[in-house]
This record gives C-alpha cells, sequence and structure tokens, in this order.
C-alpha cells in the first residue's frame, strides 16, 4: 500500500535505493533466483522465436490468472504464454520481503521496472504489475479464499473451486514461520478491540481476527504466480517475456456472420509501436473444437486490448480510428475499486523493515476489513500503518482508452464514495479505525512517539472520507461476466476469445482478490480440458 505521504520520492533517494540493491547484487550477497529446484520451463524474450507459430492457446498476460491457467492447459495443448514486462527471477526487489514496497518508490521507468504507476480520474494513484508473475510480484502476498457465499453466488463448481485452492496452496502458499512484532500488536489490538472471535491460521474468510496465508515463505521469499509453470508441461509451454499484446487479430467466415480470434499482434516492450509481430491460432484438422486467444492482462490490461482490438463502445473506437469489429458498450463498464482508509499510527518515519500484511480483522457483517502493515518510504525510512477497506462496494465506474499505445494506460474513473452507502461504510470504517489506533496494544507498541488525530464529528469524518480515500490495489472489472463475458469467460459475439482475470469480476469477492484470481485460472484450465474431452468423444 502506498500512503499519501509517499507522493513522490526525491530523485536522489531512488538513485540511492538502486545504487544500494546494485552494490548487494554484486557483493557477493546472494538472492535467490530460481523456485525451489531447477526451473523446467523455457523463457525468452526473442520474438523470432514465436512470429509466424501457432498454437493451439495463446494467453495474453503472465500475471496472477495467466500463469496458473498457462500451466494447466500445457498438459494436454501447446500453449504460448506472452507477457509485457520481463522475469521476477534474481530481482531483489520481487522475491526478497525486506524489499516489499519498494518497487512502488522506484520511479516508472517504461519497461525496466516491475510497477507501472496510474492515476485514476478520481485522483487517486495506483499501481498495476508489469512483470512474469503479474500483480502477485509486487503485492503484499496476503492469502485468503473467497467465502462460500461468494462461490455460489458466482455459480463456480464448489468441488472444482476446492481442487483448485489446494493445488495453488501446495505450491505458493505459505503459513507464517513467526509472526512479526507489528503483527503481533495489530493482532492484539483487533482482538482489543471487539473484532472477535479469533480464529488463529487460516485460508477460510472468517469474521473476526485470523492470521492469513501468503505467498513469502519462511525464507522471506515471495513466490509469484510465474511458479505455479512449473507445474505445466515444459515442452508445451512456450513464454514469451518483453513483448506487449497490440491486438487480437480476426477471421470472419464467408458471409462475415462469424468473428472469431485468428491470434495476436505483438511488439517488442522496448521496441517501435510499428514493428509488430504475429502469432497464430492452430486450427486442427480433424475437429471443429479448437483453442482461444485468453486475455488475462489484468483489469485495466484486458479492457484496454479489446477496446484496441475493435471490440467496444462505437463512438469511443470511431475517435481512435479503430476500425470496429464487434459493438459492445459493457466494454471498460463496473470499474470498482475497495474504498481505502489507511492511517499512520506513527508520528514519524522510523528506520523499521518493511511488514507485509498477515492479521486480517473482518467486522461482523463482513462489511470491513481492516490490514496492517509497515510501508517503505525510502531506503532507511518506513511508516507503521493500519488500513481498512469496504469489502464489497457500490459505486462503479468506467475505463475508456486515453491513446492507442499499449504501453500506456488507459484511463480509469472508479468514483469512490459515490454511492451513499459506501460514504456511511467509510464513516463507519474511520470510527473503528480510530479505536484500533487507540488502544492499548498499540499504544504500548509505539511508545512515546504518540498517535495521529483523526477528526471525530459526523460531518468531518464525511469531508475526511472524501479527502483520504485511497486504494488498496484491489480493482477489478471491466470485462464482466455477464456483459462482456459469458460464464464460460468467452466474450459474447466473437468465438475463439476469453477474458480470465480480475477483469472478469463483476463484485469483489470480498477479501482480497489474489487467492481467487490464482484460483481461477487453475479453475477455467480445468474446465477447458474437460470441455475439449467432451468433445473429442
Ligand atoms: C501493490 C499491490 C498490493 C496488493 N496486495 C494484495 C494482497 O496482499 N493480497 C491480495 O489478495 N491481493 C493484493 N493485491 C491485489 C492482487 O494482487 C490483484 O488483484 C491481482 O494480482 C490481479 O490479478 P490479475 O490476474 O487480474 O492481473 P495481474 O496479476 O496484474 O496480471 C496482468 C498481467 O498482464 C500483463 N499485461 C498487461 N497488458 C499486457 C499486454 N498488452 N501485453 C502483454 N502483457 C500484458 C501485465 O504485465 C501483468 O503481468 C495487491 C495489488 C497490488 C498492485
Ligand atoms: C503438445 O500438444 C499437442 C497438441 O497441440 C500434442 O499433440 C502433443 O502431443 C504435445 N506434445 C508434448 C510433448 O506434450
Ligand atoms: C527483458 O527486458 C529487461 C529490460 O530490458 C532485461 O533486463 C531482461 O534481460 C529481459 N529479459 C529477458 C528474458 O531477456
Ligand atoms: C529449452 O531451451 C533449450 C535451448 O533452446 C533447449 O535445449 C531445451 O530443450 C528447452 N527445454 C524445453 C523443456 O523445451
Ligand atoms: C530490447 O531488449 C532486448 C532484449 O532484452 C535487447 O537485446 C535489445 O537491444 C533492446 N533494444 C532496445 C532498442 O533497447
Ligand atoms: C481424422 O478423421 C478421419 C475421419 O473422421 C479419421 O479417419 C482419421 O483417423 C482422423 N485423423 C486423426 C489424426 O485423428
Ligand atoms: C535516513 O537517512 C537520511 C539521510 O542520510 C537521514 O537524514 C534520516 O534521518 C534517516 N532517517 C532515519 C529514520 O534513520
Ligand atoms: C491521457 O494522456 C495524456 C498524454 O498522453 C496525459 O497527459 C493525460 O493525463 C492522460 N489522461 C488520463 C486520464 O490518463
Ligand atoms: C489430457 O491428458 C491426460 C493425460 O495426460 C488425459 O488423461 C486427458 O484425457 C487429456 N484431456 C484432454 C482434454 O485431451
Amino acid at each position: 500500500m502506498e500512503l499519501p505521504h509517499i507522493k513522490h520520492v526525491p530523485k536522489h533517494k531512488t538513485f540511492t535505493l538502486l545504487f544500494l540493491l546494485f552494490i548487494l547484487a554484486n557483493c557477493g550477497v546472494s538472492f535467490p533466483s530460481e523456485p525451489q529446484g531447477k526451473r523446467q520451463w523455457n523463457m525468452t524474450s526473442n520474438v523470432e522465436e514465436v512470429a509466424g507459430k501457432s498454437y493451439d492457446y495463446i494467453i495474453v498476460g503472465g500475471g496472477t490468472s495467466g500463469c496458473p491457467l498457462a500451466a494447466t492447459l500445457s498438459h494436454n495443448f501447446s500453449v504460448l504464454l506472452i507477457e509485457r514486462g520481463g522475469s521476477p527471477y534474481g530481482n531483489p526487489l520481487v522475491i526478497d520481503r525486506r524489499y516489499y514496497g519498494f518497487p512502488l518508490l522506484q520511479k516508472d521507468n517504461h519497461h525496466m521496472t516491475v510497477a507501472q504507476r496510474f492515476t485514476s480520474q478520481d485522483g487517486v494513484s495506483n499501481v498495476r504489475g508489469r512483470v512474469l508473475g503479474g500483480s502477485s510480484a509486487i503485492n503484499g502476498g496476503f492469502y485468503s479464499r473467497a467465502s462460500d457465499e461468494f462461490v455460489d453466488k458466482v455459480g463456480w463448481d464448489k468441488m472444482l473451486v476446492k481442487e483448485a485452492y489446494e493445488w495453488v496452496e501446495s505450491k505458493v502458499v505459505f503459513p507464517p514461520y513467526f509472526l512479526t512484532p507489528w503483527q503481533s500488536v495489530a493482532e492484539f489490538s483487533l482482538l482489543e478491540t471487539g473484532i472477535l472471535p479469533y480464529n488463529g491460521y487460516s485460508l477460510e474468510h472468517l469474521k473476526g481476527t485470523k492470521i492469513s496465508g501468503s505467498v513469502f515463505d519462511g525464507f522471506g521469499q515471495r513466490h509469484t504466480s510465474a511458479d505455479l509453470l512449473e507445474a505445466g508441461n515444459p515442452q508445451n509451454l512456450t513464454v514469451l517475456v518483453n513483448a506487449t499484446v497490440k491486438s487480437v487479430i480476426f477471421h470472419h467466415n464467408g458471409d462475415k456472420s462469424e468473428t472469431s480470434a485468428k491470434g495476436i499482434k505483438f511488439i517488442k516492450s522496448n521496441g517501435s509501436l510499428d514493428e509488430t509481430y504475429e502469432a497464430y491460432i492452430k486450427k486442427p484438422k480433424n475437429s471443429t473444437s479448437r483453442g482461444d486467444v485468453i486475455l488475462s492482462a489484468g483489469a485495466l490490461g484486458s479492457p484496454q486490448i479489446l477496446l484496441l482490438s475493435g471490440i467496444g463502445p462505437k463512438e469511443q473506437l470511431k475517435s481512435f480510428n479503430i476500425p470496429l469489429v464487434h459493438e459492445m458498450k459493457e466494454v471498460g463498464q463496473g470499474m470498482q475499486d475497495n474504498p481505502c482508509i489507511a492511517i499512520l499510527v506513527d508520528s514519524k518515519p522510523e528506520n523499521r523493515l518493511p511488514d507485509p500484511p498477515q492479521i486480517a480483522g473482518i467486522t461482523e457483517d463482513f462489511k470491513i476489513i481492516i490490514e496492517a502493515s509497515i510501508l517503505p518510504l525510502s531506503i532507511n525510512e518506513s511508516r507503521v500503518n493500519i488500513a481498512a477497506k469496504i469489502a464489497m462496494p457500490f459505486s462503479k465506474g468506467y475505463l475508456e482508452l486515453n491513446n492507442t499505445d499499449p504501453n500506456l494506460n488507459p484511463s480509469v474513473k472508479f468514483n469512490y464514495l459515490e454511492n451513499e452507502n459506501d460514504m456511511q461504510e467509510c464513516v463507519k470504517m474511520t470510527k473503528l479505525l480510530n479505536r484500533i489506533a487507540r488502544s492499548k496494544s498499540i499504544a504500548f507498541f509505539l511508545g512515546e512517539s504518540g498517535q495521529n488525530k483523526l477528526a471525530s464529528t459526523e460531518i468531518d469524518l464525511r469531508k475526511f472520507c472524501k479527502k483520504n480515500v485511497r486504494t488498496i490495489y484491489h480493482y477489478h472489472g471491466g470485462c464482466s461476466v455477464g456483459s462482456v463475458v459469458d460464464k464460460n469467460y468467452k466474450v459474447y459475439g466473437i468465438k475463439g476469445l476469453r477474458v480470465l482475470d480480475g477483469s472478469t469480476f463483476s463484485e469483489s469477492p470480498g477479501t482480497n482478490p489474489m487467492a481467487t484470481l490464482l484460483m481461477l485460472g487453475r479453475y477455467q484450465g480445468l474446465k477447458i480440458l474437460q470441455e475439449r474431452e467432451a468433445y473429442s468423444c
């Protein structure tokens, strides 16, 4: 999480940080560079190895959902996974827990940095992953399953969901080796404030206070979704990194009554926009059933690629001179971000180690979730904070193109707290945070260093919310199930094209989304295999 204080890091500090990392990386301090054991699958950034080739499945975006999906499909089919960022392996900013939060401080340098910043039209600064592993490579690593109620509501197969969660958890999820002092204090303060019962360590979404799983292991190493590629079939999995997809290419049948995805057009991430390459979906000789292009480029990336490919609102495409392939005004609609209020409990920056969230407080009505962390401000300064989010916000916004360059961000507006329910929830949430911040546990932990005074009257709290609302990075929507894709994540009106990632959520899973997005990649991969098996009989 980035706090309001971290508006920008003075240039020299960024340099100091990079310089220090350079020294660490070159002076025998060894960072783990591979997942446990030797990596079996091949990664390339040589576009020539892929250009002109055909695959059963092309997955766009090697992120949280894209990697488990690619691994699963590669067992029966040939798969191209294409990612705009580079490798997470050997990069201490991704792998090492001690650098949690540092990617968010780096000055955004086109394709070189693993976090791409964007500021929503609401004025809230935000970030998205740009590396193999996606946002799971830069996030807080907090892992918590969605509730059974959510799974029911979405209509997923419960048994398969369980199997998929377990598959993920056996590979990249870890219980805490120990609780850090700040996480223990946070736990005590939540209990002291009455967020009960105490559930101990649990991956389930339960009311009360719990310790959750993490993608950081006991050695302080992060396991991104890219580690799940290890479970794929290396012979049939091509991972192309440093390549950015510009658009999907289509085929129309004779009378133009049917449009299907034929492949993708891509560029080198550090190359020119005009130097494009193509890859195609294999056409099996004997079968009517064939593979798909699957967009897993995230809540900003997937709607952006659909729009750049000519699928979206007619007027918008026209204003960017993008030829219309299929009119669909729902593309980019329903963007949501869980409003968050974060308060700093220390009075000034200190030199503490960054500390990702491990404890969660979930209120009785499941409407508010509280987490605590320590975030770096610079190489030697960090701040202790508690953050609360509205679990199921009502306010919705939209995403639109701002240009036709796939490297740049589209423009997005979330309309934080526009809905009165959200505003009321925010007031409640702020009152609760106030109580937690004043708990004896926290006062004891901080000693003399004092605490922030917060607004107290109702009017003040509404103003406070408006002014201080920020992101906890759980934004989603843009290609919602039921409006852009069907229940099988197939884009309405186009054959051979699916979307699978956070953009497909029409509402938040309530808890932190990473666990469910990792699960969904595996789950839907298994579903596709089942579907194909049924066809081939
Ligand atoms: C700072 C931060 C902290 C967070 N903390 C937590 C947490 O502790 N717990 C939790 O559960 N959730 C957390 N989240 C949320 C969670 O990480 C995201 O919701 C989730 O990772 C999104 O998954 P995704 O598959 O939708 O997209 P991503 O994982 O972002 O994957 C999209 C991928 O597509 C690639 N891509 C995009 N466009 C293109 C293109 N044109 N061509 C090729 N590739 C492309 C991107 O580079 C990226 O790798 C956090 C998020 C952030 C940013
Ligand atoms: C790769 O996938 C194809 C299907 O496209 C399959 O026929 C082939 O046996 C697979 N190869 C390997 C080595 O698994
Ligand atoms: C991807 O690009 C980055 C930045 O240019 C580079 O450091 C990295 O080596 C590239 N990755 C691969 C696998 O070539
Ligand atoms: C990976 O690439 C190397 C070099 O091109 C090749 O020798 C090896 O067989 C490849 N491995 C797999 C699993 O495809
Ligand atoms: C782009 O990256 C590739 C691989 O990392 C490198 O070989 C090439 O020189 C880079 N090109 C430019 C223009 O920076
Ligand atoms: C293709 O289909 C024909 C007729 O249905 C069949 O005889 C042939 O064995 C099939 N070939 C393959 C490779 O499955
Ligand atoms: C961090 O370093 C700067 C510059 O060296 C120094 O001024 C500052 O006091 C340090 N902060 C802490 C918390 O140690
Ligand atoms: C759109 O792009 C322009 C320049 O390319 C930039 O100045 C502006 O901030 C962008 N707008 C949004 C909403 O992102
Ligand atoms: C996938 O492969 C497994 C064996 O590797 C086989 O049992 C299964 O039937 C295959 N599924 C499909 C859809 O081909």
